[in-house]
């Protein structure tokens, strides 16, 4: 008697720990799978307003599960204690990426990515000639193919063309060490790229003690090919598609120091003038860090390692409520909002 209770301690202790560990998906198969899409004759797999069977036996797709609710305020569903966060939902705390609301009517695709399963978009000037604004190689990807995922997408491995098998496996990983070496163990399942995910408040930036940190570098770079981001970073993700704005190619950024013919990223603040005032991380324009591996809310201009210039400086990665997916309303007629973010970093300019 007095055995079997230890033994039945220890079960619960052990997945107790395991629960603790691990960062994959947690809850009831059931959940987030359906093993023959019917219950008593009616369809499962209708999360998000999805129909129809879907590869894995996932109860919705991508959108399905993580668009799960679009008129509902939660950034983060809970369905039976399986928490999902949610990429497009009505509340008002975006999540760190942004939120697809602002792109899903035609008039606000200058917002974000326009992902064809939310709203494909219909200009098709807006993906150039190689399929993405800055594109050094030919991508591929059209408004009726642009996907979350894939080769047509931003996650998973875009080696793979299917969006499904290119996350594969990935929300069942143990995320707990972030190596980039599979979908699973990268920085929000983005092939490659490193990153601290904050543990804190999941997938939100709330401040300059509680948010993720990005991988950045000290040096600009082209070496990002359509499938590995170079240098692990944050920004050569964004170069995978957008190659020209992120290289030291001096045709496209005039080289490695000032003056430049683009705005620099993976590049560190100057540790004189105007730079050397931004000492507290800002969750309107952040920087990036050599160095991921704890939440901080010190910046060190001229420090080369924790003040780095990254795409998500002045972007969002999803969509924003601004032009061009700018953190903050720089199209503004007020000077002062015009500039909110610039001023972070440019902090005699105004
Ligand atoms: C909170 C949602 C969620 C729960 C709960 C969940 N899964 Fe999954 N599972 C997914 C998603 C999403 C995929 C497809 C994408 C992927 O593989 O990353 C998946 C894929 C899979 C796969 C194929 C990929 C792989 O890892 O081999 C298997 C098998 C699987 N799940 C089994 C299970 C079982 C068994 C349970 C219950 C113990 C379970 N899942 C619970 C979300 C969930
Ligand atoms: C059945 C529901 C379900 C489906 C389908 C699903 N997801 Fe998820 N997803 C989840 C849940 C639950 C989590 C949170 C747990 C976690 O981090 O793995 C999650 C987390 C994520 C994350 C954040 C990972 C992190 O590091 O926090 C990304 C990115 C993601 N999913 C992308 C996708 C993409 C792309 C697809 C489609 C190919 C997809 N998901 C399909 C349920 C789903
Ligand atoms: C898989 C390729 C891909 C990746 C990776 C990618 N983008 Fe894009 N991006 C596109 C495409 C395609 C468009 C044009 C279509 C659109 O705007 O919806 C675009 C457009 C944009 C726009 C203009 C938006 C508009 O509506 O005018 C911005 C800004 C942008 N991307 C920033 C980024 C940033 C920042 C990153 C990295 C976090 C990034 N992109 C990563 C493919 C990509
Ligand atoms: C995260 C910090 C950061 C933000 C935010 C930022 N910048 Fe910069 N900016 C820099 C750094 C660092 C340089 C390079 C300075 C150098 O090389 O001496 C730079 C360079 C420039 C240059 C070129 C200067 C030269 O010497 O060639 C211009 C112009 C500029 N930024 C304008 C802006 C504007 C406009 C905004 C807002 C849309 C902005 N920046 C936002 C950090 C930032
Ligand atoms: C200093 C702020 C800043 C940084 C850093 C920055 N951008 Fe931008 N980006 C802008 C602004 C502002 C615009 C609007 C157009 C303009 O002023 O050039 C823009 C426009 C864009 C566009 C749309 C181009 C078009 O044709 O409409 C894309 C794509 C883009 N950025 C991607 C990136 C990528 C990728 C990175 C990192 C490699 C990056 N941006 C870094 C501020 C920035």
């Amino acid at each position: 008697m007095k055995k079997s209770l230890i033994y039945i301690v220890s079960i619960i202790f052990f997945i107790v720990l395991c629960s603790q560990v691990n960062a994959e998906v947690a809850g009831n198969c059931a959940n987030c799978h359906t093993m023959h899409n019917s219950q008593s004759g009616s369809d499962m797999a209708t999360y998000g307003g999805t129909s129809g069977n879907n590869p894995c036996l996932t109860r919705g797709d991508c959108i399905g599960c993580h668009a799960y609710d679009t008129s509902g305020t939660d950034n983060v569903v809970n369905i039976d204690g399986s928490l999902v966060p949610q990429v497009w939902h009505n509340g008002t705390k975006d999540l760190a990426a942004g939120n697809f609301k602002y792109i899903a009517s035609n008039d606000n695709d200058r917002k974000g990515h326009n992902v064809a399963a939310i709203d494909p978009e219909d200009t098709a000037a807006m993906f150039g000639t190689n399929g993405a604004p800055g594109a050094e190689n030919a991508l591929g990807i059209t408004a009726a193919n642009f996907s979350c995922a894939g080769k047509y997408g931003c996650h998973g491995d875009r080696a793979v063309t299917d969006e499904i098998i290119s996350v594969k496996g990935a929300h069942h990983a143990d995320d707990g060490t972030i190596d980039g070496m599979s979908t699973g163990t990268s920085y929000r399942f983005l092939k490659g790229v490193l990153g601290l995910e904050n543990t804190n408040t999941p997938w939100q930036n709330i401040s300059p003690t509680d948010h993720n940190e990005y991988k950045g570098i000290n040096g600009p770079d082209t070496t990002s090919s359509t499938t590995t981001p170079a240098n692990a970073t944050i920004s050569g993700l964004c170069g995978e598609c957008h190659g020209y704005y992120h290289g030291t190619n001096t045709t496209e950024t005039g080289g490695t120091t000032s003056p430049w013919i683009r705005h620099p990223t993976d590049f560190s603040l100057p540790s004189i003038g105007e730079y050397a005032s931004y000492t507290t991380y800002s969750i309107v324009a952040p920087v990036a860090r050599t160095d991921v591996s704890a939440v901080s809310d010190t910046v060190n201009p001229g420090g080369t390692t924790d003040d780095i210039v990254m795409c998500l400086s002045c972007h969002g990665a999803h969509a924003t409520n601004f032009y061009k997916l700018m953190r903050w309303e720089y199209d503004s007629t007020t000077l002062a909002t015009a500039l909110e973010g610039c001023n972070v970093c440019h902090t005699s300019k105004n």
